[in-house]
């Protein structure tokens, strides 16, 4: 029988393997493909998806409602004040009892260990749509849009993350990218590298997939000849407020800025970031940032968000059609 991941979970993507993340990313383009043409065919009717968020969320939450809605399937968003998960209920009691109710469970939130135990209870497919320590649905996102804006196949293409590397967008790139093929390089400051277990893994998956790894604190020697350039906020959810007065001087030398995408040697580089980012004073935070720091963009600048080199808006839109080939490829 070919391969397939039906009621499968996706809590990293090294459990789904190059096989796994390679059926998604075809499934994806062929769903886009077919809502587009408006030729798609619902084959989740009848299936219910519990979405728990104990973090906000936008992309991640409309992404999942939108793909349940298009294939057919129900879905109940529960917020972090919404359930009795955490104060009077834990989380294997809770499994046990979604599992029940609902053919799939999407969870964002803090410690991995909770998707985990989801999984390990529910008896139905969990996704993790954020963690701490992972954010696998983005880089499905990601690798299908590097596909969109790159003639070259994924093992050939140049990646380069620059920024805080110890957290769940970084450290997904990180382990796709060792097992895709990728040559992927992280520009960060040591203390914000992902973390030694993480990076050993990686240099393990690295060895079957021959994809090179680098992580080095040069912002200008990681994005030297890259295809895209990625960045990520420099303090996650769930991190205290005050985290910023020392993330900004510590990451400003890893800000994605003109000069930063110059450096890349590649006229044709893109810019790609999971969003949300802060790249003006259009947002309370941004705002706040500007009064007590000076800066009017954190993480990238205006100029480089707003450029032609950004493809930002493509891939919070794969988020859609790469969350729906998950639902589809383990419910239907
Ligand atoms: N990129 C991403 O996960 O966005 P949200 O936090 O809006 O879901
Ligand atoms: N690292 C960010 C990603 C947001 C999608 C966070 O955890 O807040």
């Amino acid at each position: 029988m070919s391969f397939n991941l039906r009621n499968r979970s996706l809590l990293t993507l090294a459990e789904i393997g190059p096989a796994g993340v390679d059926l998604l990313l075809e499934t994806a383009h062929e769903l886009k493909r077919a809502k587009a043409a408006g030729t798609e065919q619902p084959r989740l009717r009848g299936k219910e998806i519990a979405l728990l968020f104990a973090k906000t969320s936008t992309r991640t939450r409309c992404a999942f409602e939108v793909a349940a809605f298009d294939q057919g399937a129900h879905v109940s968003f529960i917020g972090p004040q919404d359930s009795q998960l955490g104060e009077k209920e834990s989380v294997k009691d809770t499994a046990r009892v979604l599992g029940r109710l609902y053919d799939a469970i999407e969870y964002r939130g803090f410690e991995q260990e909770v998707v985990q135990t989801l999984a390990a209870h529910s008896g139905v497919p969990v996704y993790n749509g954020l963690t701490n320590e992972y954010h696998p649905t983005q880089v499905l996102a990601d690798f299908m849009t590097m596909q969109e804006h790159c003639r070259k196949p994924l093992s050939e293409v140049k990646l380069a993350y620059v920024g805080d590397a110890r957290f769940n967008t970084a450290d997904s790139l990180l382990e796709g990218a060792a097992m895709m093929g990728l040559d992927f390089r992280i520009g960060a400051p040591r203390e914000l590298w992902p973390q030694a277990e993480l990076r050993e893994r990686a240099h393990a998956l690295a060895e079957q997939s021959h994809a090179r790894l680098r992580v080095t604190d040069s912002a200008e020697e990681a994005v030297e000849g890259a295809d895209f350039v990625y960045t990520d906020v420099w303090v996650s959810m769930g991190e205290p407020p005050d985290a910023w007065a020392q993330r900004i001087p510590r990451l400003l030398p890893y800000q994605v800025n003109h000069a930063l995408m110059r450096a890349t040697g590649n006229p044709e580089a893109r810019f790609m970031h999971c969003l949300p980012a802060l790249h003006n004073r259009e947002t309370a935070l941004g705002e706040r940032i500007y009064r007590q720091f000076g800066l009017d963009g954190v993480e990238v600048t205006e100029e480089v968000f707003e450029s032609p080199a950004s493809i930002v808006w493509d891939q919070a839109e794969n988020r859609l059609h790469t969350i729906k080939a998950l639902l589809v490829a383990t419910l239907a």
